[in-house]
């Protein structure tokens, strides 16, 4: 995670100086819903510029980093009108003294946090197109450009309210680097906007979307920041050109786990090639495949490396037909009756366990067997599974059960 942060700070660094700008216009931060797992978002905050959370949960969390953290950033997406316990939490932080910022999701929401008479910094975040299905559809998050000039003199001029931060995310991952420039044409207009309403705009948050490093050649990273640069360098001078902001999930995380799993059967196929059983799903571990069909992640053998290898397509150990690793053919080594054949993938830290939200707490799909899970330090391993009880969860215990609570009355 550090050394992507290091890494990316260091080139956009680099950028920012070819254009004869500071380099302290950049900042990392720590999306913390690609994984919220102590270990990650401590380091983040520590190491990283600023978090970035969407829910009350999320916030909880960040109150337990606190003293890493310090006054730090941190940015607040989601939606959060007054009536949730999201916006009540972030009033009760700001009051802590965190630096804490919402970004407006909704007209609602600006009101909501303006009619609160206190003293704060806010974000606005710009509707953006969503790509979908060959067309565009409008973006359910943020403020159209319509709104932002209905609303403009309250965003701008309001008494205790005051205007920091313009922020758009587009959902999924950058690889066409001029498209994704001028997907955030809207961004720039407000932006144009603010200045000529000689409003003094502190950040522009352009979200997360960046390219999981392993995958990607390091000039991706310089050339899609030459032109984002370039492009808000035009709007701009160089002595009000704001702080860029990159919140980064996948970027920073996705390296930090992997899975490793058994080959518990081989079944031949009438095709040309063998099944490989392995002991864990994919559709618990990797969910993210479920839901993206061109997402895929590698899979690599851990032993008998030596061995000759064979054509394979390795499937989970749920009775889902649907419950298969990848769908092109791979070649694994060949397997005798009692070897035990472990098997890796890499690049799961980033969303996966997140998606699988409850399944964590039950063994997952078809209730089979549960995984372990293990941290791996400068210092050692150790185990950080729960054994949860899943007869409890479920409710068929009678302690706790909810159910039985919720019917009985
Ligand atoms: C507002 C916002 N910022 C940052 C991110 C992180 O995106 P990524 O993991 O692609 O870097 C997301 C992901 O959904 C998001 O919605």
């Amino acid at each position: 995670m550090i050394e992507n942060y290091t890494f990316l700070t260091k080139t956009v660094q680099e950028v920012l100086k070819s254009q004869e700008l500071s380099e302290n216009k950049f900042l990392c931060g720590y999306a913390i819903k690609a994984n919220q797992n102590y270990d990650l978002v401590v380091n983040a905050a520590k190491h990283t510029s600023f978090l970035e959370v969407s829910s009350k949960n999320d916030l909880d969390i960040i109150e337990q980093v606190k003293t890493e953290l310090g006054s730090k950033m941190i940015i607040c997406h989601g939606f959060k009108p007054a009536s949730t316990s999201y916006f009540k939490k972030i009033v009760a932080m700001h009051k802590k003294g965190f630096t804490i910022i919402p970004v407006i999701n909704s007209v609602t929401e600006l009101y909501d946090f303006g009619s609160l008479d206190l003293k704060m910094s806010i974000g606005v975040r710009i509707s953006a197109k969503v790509s979908f299905g060959g067309s565009k559809l409008p973006d359910r998050f943020g403020l159209t450009l319509h709104e932002i000039q209905q609303h403009f003199a309250y965003l701008t001029q309001h008494k205790t309210l005051s205007l920091t931060m313009l922020h758009m995310h587009v959902a999924n991952t950058i690889s066409d680097i001029p498209q994704r420039i001028q997907d955030f044409d809207d961004l720039f207009t407000v932006y144009e906007m603010m200045i000529k309403a000689e409003m003094k705009i502190n950040y522009i948050c352009t979200g997360g979307g960046l390219p999981e490093r392993s995958y990607t050649p390091d000039y991706f990273y310089t050339e899609y920041y030459q032109k984002l640069i370039f492009r808000i360098n035009q709007l701009t001078t160089a002595e009000y050109f704001p702080i860029l902001l990159s919140e980064s999930g996948r970027f920073l995380a996705t390296e930090t786990q992997f899975v490793v799993l058994k080959v518990i059967a081989e079944k031949n196929s009438n095709d040309d090639f063998s099944w490989y059983v392995l002991n864990g799903s994919a559709i618990n571990l990797i969910p993210e495949t479920v839901l993206d069909g061109n997402k895929h992640f590698p899979i690599l053998p851990v032993n008998f490396i030596d061995r000759p290898s064979k054509t394979v397509i390795c499937s989970g150990a749920t009775c889902d037909q649907a419950d298969f690793f990848h769908t092109q053919k791979i070649n694994l080594p060949q397997i005798d009756k009692n070897d035990s054949l472990f098997v890796t993938i890499p690049g799961t830290g980033a969303y996966q366990e997140s998606l699988l939200g409850s399944s964590r707490n039950t063994p997952g799909h078809c209730l089979i067997e549960a995984t372990n899970e293990l941290t791996i330090t400068a210092s050692g391993i150790c185990s950080r599974t729960t054994k949860n009880d899943f007869l409890q969860t479920l409710g068929y215990t009678k302690q706790k059960s909810f159910f039985k609570w919720l019917f009985s009355r």
